[in-house]
């Protein structure tokens, strides 16, 4: 078993299509219910096995350091007003996990994210998740995709069922079934129209990478839209070692656009009011 225990989670990008929300709050601080997605993210990570995270922030995103460090003269007030419950869920923040915080100063798109953790990585596997792309299900999306890549120690990603209407908007693979949920990926297409979609099958936020995958990176020039792509650097690792995607089945939200983030919050707003806020086998907690 090749063992992974790494996890980048990238959120350094603009978020425009989060504005006017994300100008001075950055798209990963915006709330899901009570607690905001990057912390999601983590939880998400932890309850998957996780013990190393690597968020990748740009310099302006420091609310994300300042969500999981200390904040002294709150921690105070709370303890004078006896308040330990505010103040251990606090304290829990900061305990979830070691976080190293890296810089990507260039906005370039999120293969160029990914790389920045190259040196954190150090030649080990690493997972990669997109904060914004929120799972709900049965089983926690991470820990499917963590077993998976365990089991064969190959590249594997999370595919999910996307509609027609939504092609433009994801990497779509061209799969072979293998069974059991499980897919050899041969290609994968950055954002193609409905026509040209090799599948029904998008690559959604969620990846388990060999070290190769940095190599392939350096290698990617600007794709859709000027930017780095992960799709794209998939498509040279697909050259040279295989590649896989796992199905989820369950609920996914793309928190990173304002109809998706709608959707999610009131997804979970329900949720929580119907008492099922923590646990209840979500990817979240
Ligand atoms: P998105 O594709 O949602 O890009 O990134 P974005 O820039 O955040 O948002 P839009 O497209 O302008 O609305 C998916 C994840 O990758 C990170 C984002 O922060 C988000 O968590 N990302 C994206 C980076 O870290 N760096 C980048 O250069 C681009």
């Amino acid at each position: 078993m090749r063992a992974v225990r790494k996890v980048l989670i990238p959120a350094a990008g603009f978020g425009t299509r989060s504005l006017p929300a994300s100008k001075a709050v950055p798209k990963e601080m915006l709330p899901l219910v009570d607690k905001p997605l990057i912390q999601v993210a983590v939880e998400e990570a932890i309850a998957a096995g996780f013990d190393q995270i690597g968020i990748i922030i740009a310099p302006w995103k420091t609310a994300i350091r300042d969500h999981f460090g200390p904040s002294p003269e709150l921690e105070a007030f709370l303890a004078r007003k006896g308040r330990t419950d505010l103040l251990e869920s606090l304290r829990r923040i900061r305990s979830l996990a070691a976080i190293t915080f890296l810089e990507q100063r260039e906005q370039l798109g999120l293969g160029h994210a990914v790389s920045m953790g190259e040196g954190f990585a150090a030649g080990e596997p690493v997972a990669v998740m997109n904060p914004d792309t929120v799972y709900d299900g049965r089983k926690p999306c991470l820990g499917q995709l963590k077993a998976a890549f365990e089991a064969t120690g190959e590249t594997t990603v999370v595919l999910g069922r996307i509609g027609r209407e939504e092609t433009r908007k994801y990497g779509v693979a061209r799969v072979e079934a293998a069974g059991g949920g499980l897919f050899r990926i041969l290609d994968v297409v950055e954002k193609p129209g409905p026509e040209s979609a090799p599948s029904d099958l998008g690559v959604l936020g969620r990846y388990v990478f060999t070290s190769a995958v940095f190599d392939a990176i350096r290698e990617t020039r600007p794709g859709y839209g000027g930017e780095i792509q992960i799709t794209d650097a998939i498509r040279i690792l697909l050259g040279r070692e295989p590649v896989r995607g796992v199905l989820f089945e369950g609920r996914r939200f793309d928190a990173g656009t304002p109809e998706g983030y709608i959707d999610a919050f009131a997804a979970f707003a329900a949720k929580r009011l119907r008492g099922g806020g923590e646990g209840e086998g979500t990817t979240r907690s």
